[in-house]
């Protein structure tokens, strides 16, 4: 049996933020708060750190099969670790498409050799796969575009939609962007387009009819919905509506960006759902804290210089952000938006109950040892060379974060130390037990509001 003891660090549990030690036997921790003298094979010197549990990221695309040039799992987790993230979900807009249960084995297959931190794999919903989202198992859930974005997995039919809801067990994540509104303000728009017509063709509208639609057939079906990316003020009180029911999540770039900051970066933050206004970056903050949004999940979605630098509309949607989203969000502690506590509940704790992840997103006895060690005191400028994800561009280039990760294990190896990585052991495939009823069967609705 291998051990590490962890020592004096500031260790973020579900109560509180605590100095004392963390003990990992093998791949999960053993005790918290052992004596001064407990017996390691490693003793890792923490006073003036901060451990936090390994950030859960629920929405990544790291590209493979197919667009590999973009990303692939490997360099997509190396990405992660050095992040903090030490476990991903992943989309199903890959070449070919997630959408059999035997494409979804072969990432899987995949994954086991090549991804660093542990995984998962949703699976995509099209018009006339409903078998094998029935059939399909060691998955977190079906990915339904309901919007059209990259890939061609657009399903926008009710009546298709509403039979996939009722036919299915598996938890339900939706890309909300209503396709009618979206054509009719292309349209009307006309030809000469600029990049700030993204926001324009994607509007609130689009983005608010659409999650209204699916938080519809959620209550009509009685099945549990996730709705991906929120990014207006006016879809929190659609999701917060229903709650016991469905969930939803914010991207550090919906919280960050806005269509002010197209003057500035362009089609680099060309994202789906578009940004939005300030106003709205206010509402998710708010809704964050509120608890009316459950989670912060990356949309992880790379594409390279070269392909964001064409003109709009040729310009791909999408911006990377895994290695920086924990970063992003220590910064926002250290100026006193959010705490500690808070990161850890939004970043590793909430995405595992909504996911049904069994042994994840806590410091706790029993739990799979999936940490990340924080400098909160270490600043950093973001630097496009200094990347990790193949594409090797970040939207905050040059932008100084204080609050970094430093190290990172994942089921108690490490596997990132200050620029360097371990990558002699894979990550593990995430379990998911569906039967668990998700983020509201675990938490009561006692929940803030
Ligand atoms: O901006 C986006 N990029 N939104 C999506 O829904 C997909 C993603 C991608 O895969 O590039
Ligand atoms: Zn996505």
């Amino acid at each position: 049996m291998s051990r590490t003891l962890i020592r004096h660090a500031q260790v973020v549990t579900p109560a509180e933020v605590l100095a004392t030690s963390v003990l990992i036997e093998d791949d999960k921790i053993a005790a918290l708060d052992v004596a001064e003298h407990t017996r390691a094979d490693e003793v890792i010197e923490a006073r003036g750190l901060v451990l936090l549990p390994g950030v859960i990221d629920p929405h990544v695309h790291f590209r493979q099969p197919g667009l590999e040039h973009k990303e692939d799992l490997q360099s997509g987790s190396l990405a992660a670790a050095a992040g903090g993230v030490t476990t991903v979900l992943e989309m199903p807009n890959t070449r070919p498409p997630t959408t059999t249960v035997e494409r979804l084995h072969q990432k899987l297959e995949l994954a086991s050799r090549r991804c660093l931190v542990n995984y998962g794999f949703y699976i995509a919903a099209t018009s006339d796969n409903l078998s094998e989202l029935q059939r399909a198992r060691r998955t977190p859930g079906i990915k339904i575009f309901m919007g059209s974005s990259t890939g061609n997995l657009l399903v926008d039919d009710p009546e298709v939609l509403r039979r996939i809801f009722a036919q299915t067990t598996l938890p339900i994540a939706t890309h909300c962007e209503d396709e009618a509104t979206i054509r009719r303000n292309r349209q009307r728009l006309g030809g000469r387009l600029t990049v700030e017509d993204h926001s324009r063709i994607r509007d609130h509208e689009a983005a608010l009819r659409s999650t209204q639609l699916a938080v519809e057939l959620a209550r009509a079906t009685g099945h549990r919905l996730h709705v991906l990316h929120l990014s207006t003020a006016q879809e929190i009180p659609v999701v917060a509506a229903a709650r016991g029911l469905v969930t939803t999540e914010v991207c550090p770039h919906h919280l960050f960006f806005n269509v002010e900051d197209y003057a500035r970066l362009g089609t680099l933050v060309q994202v789906n759902p578009s940004l939005k206004t300030v106003e709205d970056n206010r509402a998710l903050w708010q809704g964050l804290l509120a608890g009316q949004i459950q989670l912060v999940a990356t949309d992880h979605a790379p594409h390279t210089l070269e392909e964001k630098r064409r003109p709009y509309p040729e310009s791909p949607s999408g911006i990377p952000s895994v290695e920086n989203s924990l970063a992003l969000m220590l910064d926002q502690v250290n100026r006193g938006r959010c705490t500690l506590e808070q990161v850890a509940r939004w970043m590793a704790e909430a995405p595992a109950l909504v996911w049904d992840i069994v042994g994840k997103g806590r410091i706790a006895p029993g739990y799979d040892a999936d940490l990340v060690l924080v400098d909160m005191n270490l600043q950093r400028t973001i630097r496009n060379q200094e990347q990790h994800t193949r594409c090797g561009w970040s939207p905050w280039d040059g932008t100084t974060l204080q609050g970094w990760p430093i190290s990172t294990w994942v089921r108690g190896h490490r596997v990132y130390h200050r620029g360097r990585f371990d990558t002699s052991r894979p990550g593990g495939e995430v379990q998911f037990d569906h039967a668990r009823g998700g983020f509201w069967a675990a938490v009561p609705t006692a929940e803030p509001s």
